[in-house]
């Protein structure tokens, strides 16, 4: 399933990133504050339990997060400029890692690294990246999580292609999608247009 997130202050944030005269210190800061954002919607799901809490007056009975504990995983590189964003929120969530370039010729995804928490199969998992493009990389990032026995995961993006959330939904249709836009296609090189460009490039100022 996918959910796009159109909350004003996501969809007034995203104007600026995908803006060619954004440089890098702020398109950074930006995709930032967005994680930040979008990772109220994409945690709304998190089981609550009762607690008694002692006010200064008297005891209250409060919320607070139980149930699994969370792993990010960004893909390298562009997932990067995400975490920082979710963490403010969930300061204690682990951060696992996986390194995965997309091959310019054949499209397809290659894979360089991966690092996670040891006790991932536990934990409810947020893939980020900001990018869904083809759906190559983000649905072999899924594969390697599973084959780690995760199974609870979440796919966090800031824009989608429709092409690559069908490919993505064909192979993974456990796994829901979080997105700021769906745009409206992938061009020749299968870049989203109308996009953001290279968002890796874009983050570190690499090209
Ligand atoms: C980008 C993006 C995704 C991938 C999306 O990474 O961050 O990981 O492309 O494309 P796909 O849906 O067609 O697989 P890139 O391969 O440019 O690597 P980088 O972040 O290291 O630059
Ligand atoms: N990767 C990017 O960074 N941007 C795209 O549009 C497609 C893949």
């Amino acid at each position: 399933m996918v959910h796009v997130i159109d909350h004003p202050l996501i969809q007034h944030k995203l104007a600026y990133i995908r803006d060619v005269n954004t440089g890098p210190k702020e398109f950074r800061e930006l995709v930032d504050e967005v994680a930040t954002l979008m990772a109220y919607e994409v945690t709304r799901n998190m089981p609550l339990e009762e607690v008694i809490i002692q006010t200064p007056l008297a005891k209250a009975k409060c919320k607070m997060i139980s149930g699994k504990k969370l792993a990010l995983v960004p893909i390298l590189r562009a997932g990067l400029g995400m975490v920082d964003g979710i963490l403010k929120l969930i300061p204690h969530a682990r951060v696992g890692h996986i390194g995965m370039y997309r091959d310019p010729e054949s499209l397809k995804p290659v894979s360089y690294y991966g690092k996670l928490p040891p006790d991932i199969q536990e934990r409810d998992v947020i893939i980020i990246d900001p990018m869904l493009a083809t759906g190559g990389s983000a649905a072999a990032a899924v594969d390697f999580l599973k084959e780690r026995g995760a199974t609870s995961i979440k796919l966090m993006c800031l824009i989608a292609a429709p092409e690559g959330i069908r490919f993505f939904e064909g192979r993974h249709p456990d796994v829901d999608i979080y997105v700021a836009a769906v745009d409206e296609k992938l061009n020749e090189h299968s870049y989203i247009v109308p996009g953001l460009g290279d968002a890796g490039d874009r983050l570190f100022g690499t090209k």
